[in-house]
């Protein structure tokens, strides 16, 4: 099982909308995904299933140290481990366990063989919920807002990267960077993706994520973009984004 993350420590530059959008891309090309909601807004898991149908959480299995009971399968492709307001809780709660960042890590050794991929939406907080998941994962996917501000907010997302890289991850790395929510029109988002590519270099994908108000549309649908409007800009560039993806990294399908 291939493990990415989806981080940045800013709010609202498009976490969610990348993690729900990517899952759905994925699944329907027949890769078994598990998708992991570790923000306590619960924002990815209000895309895949109403909270009247959700039974145990995230927080359950950190709790009993069980993750396959709250498991919930939307289909044969696409599993989720959903949150709600409970998951903030894990912050204290297990604040002075020993191996307190991977805690997920661990979770996830039972269903290793089960799934080829595995992604996890996290929140916009260097908490120790995201740390376990920098901590599970193999690689870990920045999306970036189109202001200045937001680049150098990277900068303290990379400083928890390279701890965790240095203490209990030691294979994590960044998969790659790129500009959501782009309006190609304006000077500044021109600026912002200039300077973003001389800054993260390499680690730039060439996919840039355009504004586009059917992405916010499709998921008050509960829709990926794919099934709402798969002929909007927003269908196309998420399906550049993760098949750009497909070819940087090696998935090994179960
Ligand atoms: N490319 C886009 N075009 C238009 N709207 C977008 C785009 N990407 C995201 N949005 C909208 O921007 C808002 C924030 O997106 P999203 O919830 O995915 O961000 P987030 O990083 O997960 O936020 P948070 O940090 O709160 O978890 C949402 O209303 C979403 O629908
Ligand atoms: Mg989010």
């Amino acid at each position: 099982m291939f493990k990415i993350a989806i981080a940045n420590n800013k709010g609202g530059v498009g976490k969610t909308t990348s993690a729900f959008n990517m899952a759905s891309y994925y699944a329907k090309k027949n890769f078994k995904v598990l998708v992991i909601d570790m923000d306590s807004q619960g924002n990815l898991s209000d895309c895949f299933i109403s909270p009247e149908n959700i039974n145990e959480t995230l927080y359950d299995s950190f709790k009993n140290k069980n993750i396959k009971n709250s498991i919930h399968i939307i289909d044969d492709s696409l599993h989720i481990v959903p949150a709600d307001a409970d998951l903030e809780r894990c912050n204290f709660d297990f604040v002075s366990e020993i191996g307190r960042e991977t805690l997920l890590k661990r979770l996830l050794l039972s269903v290793e063989n089960d799934y080829d991929l595995c992604i996890i939406d996290t929140s916009p907080a260097i908490s120790l919920l995201t740390l376990n998941a920098l901590s599970a994962v193999d690689k870990v996917y920045i999306p970036l807002g189109s202001g200045l501000f937001e680049i150098k907010g990277v900068q303290l997302l990379n400083e928890a990267i390279e701890n965790i890289k240095n203490s209990v991850n030691f294979n994590l790395e960044i998969g790659g960077i790129f500009v959501t929510n782009h309006l190609a029109t304006t000077n500044l988002a021109k600026n912002v993706l200039d300077y973003a590519n001389n800054i993260f270099e390499n680690k730039m994908l060439n996919t840039v994520i355009r504004r586009n108000i059917q992405l916010a549309e499709s998921i008050s649908f509960k829709e990926s973009i794919f099934t709402y409007k798969p002929n909007s800009t927003g269908a196309d560039d998420y399906a550049s984004l993760c098949e750009e993806i497909l070819s940087r990294e090696v998935i090994v399908l179960g």
